[in-house]
């Protein structure tokens, strides 16, 4: 029988099979698979001192197993980190993905350009990863979060336990019925679906078969979204209020006219980690 192998040597074969089947990025997900498998960091992975036992072999294996059938690392393990937070994951919540981090930076500028108070609404949250971000992060605000997804709220909820804040969830259309809110919302932020429909059939098998497709779909133009937002958020808005909305590439352009038309005064973009336009910047005007 075989000796058990050790640690470096597993992830290594675990790549090379990965790669072999065209899997994105095999390095990456043998070694972090195994890292979080064994509690330790990706980089103390070629100093782990011991052999795996057979459970942990065993159980490695069937995660292996999965990434080669393209399931995401992040499924896999139930989990995904993004800034300070570890936010668990089913199947009704989309990944979070780094460029959404540069979309909590530029919603955080503009809550401490108001002077740290503000009233924020997560239209979309998912995970909860925008609205726990900022509740952690800014615990002076005020964060309510919709999605329409039941499965998804249950998990922001226990993203939101876990990590110590208090962010007060709404079911939800859009914002629709959010009544209790209406005048008082100092900034609304939102990562909306927007992957134009007849392109989710193109779109990786890790996104297109493991996120869930009301995540994604934004329509035949994939703006559906914004529209419904500028169209409707009006009522629940304070004078002035701040929209940041993440986009997609290539449409920053198109959501700051779409605002515009619908009388916000676009403020500009900011960029994610690639330079690439990731959020647009609106204000509401007033309405006396
Ligand atoms: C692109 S995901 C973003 C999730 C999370 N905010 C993030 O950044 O990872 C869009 C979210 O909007 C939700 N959603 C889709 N249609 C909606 C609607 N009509 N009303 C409320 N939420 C909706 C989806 O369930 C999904 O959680």
């Amino acid at each position: 029988m075989r000796a058990l192998a050790s640690a470096r040597q597993l992830a290594w074969e675990a790549a090379e099979r990965l790669e072999n089947a065209g899997v994105p990025e095999p390095v990456a997900s043998a070694e972090v698979l195994l890292a979080e498998l064994l509690g330790v960091r990706r980089s103390e992975l070629a100093f782990y001192p011991e052999s795996l036992t057979r459970e942990q072999a065993a159980l490695y294996e069937a995660w292996v197993s999965r990434r080669l059938e393209r399931e995401p690392v992040q499924r896999i393990l139930g989990y995904a980190y993004f800034r300070n937070l570890r936010l668990d994951l089913d199947e009704h919540a989309l990944i979070p993905r780094p460029d959404t981090e540069s979309v909590v930076d530029a919603a955080l500028e503009v809550v401490d350009r108001g002077g740290g108070f503000s009233r924020v609404l997560d239209v979309g949250t998912g995970s909860g990863v925008i609205a726990v971000s900022i509740a952690q992060e800014r615990p002076s605000c005020e964060v309510h979060a919709t999605d329409q997804s039941e499965g998804a709220l249950r998990i922001a909820r226990r993203n939101a336990a876990r990590a110590g804040t208090k962010v007060q969830f709404h079911r939800a259309d859009l914002a629709r019925g959010l009544d209790v809110l209406e005048g008082c919302v100092d900034l609304l932020v939102s990562n909306p679906p927007y992957v134009r429909s007849a392109d989710i059939p193109k779109l990786t098998p890790e996104v297109r078969d493991w996120d869930p497709r009301a995540a994604l779909d934004g329509g035949p133009d994939g703006l559906g979204f914004y529209r419904r937002i500028f169209a409707e958020a009006g009522p629940l808005l304070a004078d002035g209020a701040d929209v940041v909305l993440e986009v997609g590439d290539g449409q920053a352009e198109d959501v700051l006219e779409l605002g515009r038309r619908a009388g916000y005064a676009p403020l500009g973009t900011r960029v994610d980690l690639t330079g690439t336009p990731r959020s647009g910047l609106l204000r509401s005007g007033t309405r006396r």
